[in-house]
């Protein structure tokens, strides 16, 4: 990649200002002073702005705890998204949301720069299985994890592949697993089920769980073992 390109993609400055840098003698690469910003760098590179270390890595793999109320989405014009709640470097490397949580949702949302790997987890057919806690107006039954099981036909027609609805001791709550991601899956197949969804956050994806030391709001990069599992998931 383009020395100035890679500067600006990690947030350093403004293409015009990753030249000026240059210009100035302010960056080197592998113990030289580079001034051309079309030199070309590989990710492997030791690059240094007025004698610190940039972390070059352009693949990006983070989870975000998301809270209720933020858009999932890479921009809006008027609501706050997810990208929001992240340092602009992340925004200028290329990360993009895995699959979207609704506004009122919270929990584990994975963010990557790695396009092949997000279409893997929520390609249709190949999707991983998710699981989330969840809240209900009402009483959970054995008959509602029974039509879980068999896969519902939503009011529209729509059929849904089966899911996991294990009831827990508060009789209002669930863990809800589902291997396919459609538009307000759980609340449609519990509206279904004449018990609207009060409160919804997803604990995992595929083998990746929600850090528990995370609170709304907050994140993390992927570890190296979280991102072969996922890869691998
Ligand atoms: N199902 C929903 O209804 N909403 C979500 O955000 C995720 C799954």
């Amino acid at each position: 990649m383009r020395l100035d390109k890679l500067l600006s993609n990690l947030g350093v400055a403004s293409r015009a200002g990753c030249r000026e840098l240059l210009k100035a003698g302010r960056v080197q690469v592998d113990g030289q002073t580079v001034r051309d910003g079309a030199a070309q760098v590989s990710e492997k590179a030791a690059v240094l702005l007025d004698g610190t270390a940039l972390d070059t890595r352009l693949a990006r793999h983070l989870m975000l705890f998301k809270p209720a109320g933020v858009l999932t989405a890479a921009e809006d014009g008027r609501q706050q998204t997810v990208m929001d709640l992240l340092p602009g470097v992340y925004r200028s490397c290329g990360c993009m949301p895995v699959g979207r949580l609704d506004k009122d949702t919270t929990g584990l949302l994975v963010l990557t720069t790695d396009g092949e790997l997000a279409h893997r987890l929520i390609a249709p057919g190949r999707h991983v299985d998710k699981v989330y806690f969840v809240r209900v107006e009402g009483t959970l039954t054995a008959e509602d994890a029974a039509a879980f099981a068999a896969g519902m036909t939503l009011g529209d027609g729509l059929r849904c592949m089966p899911a996991g609805l294990e009831r827990l001791p508060e009789p209002d709550t669930a863990l809800v697993t589902l291997r396919e991601g459609k538009y307000h899956q759980i609340k449609r197949m519990l509206a279904c089920r004449g018990k609207p969804v009060r409160y919804l956050k997803r604990l995992s994806m595929g083998p990746l769980r929600l850090d528990e030391d995370l609170g709304p709001g907050e994140w993390r990069e992927l570890t190296a073992g979280e991102i072969q599992a996922l890869t691998s998931a």
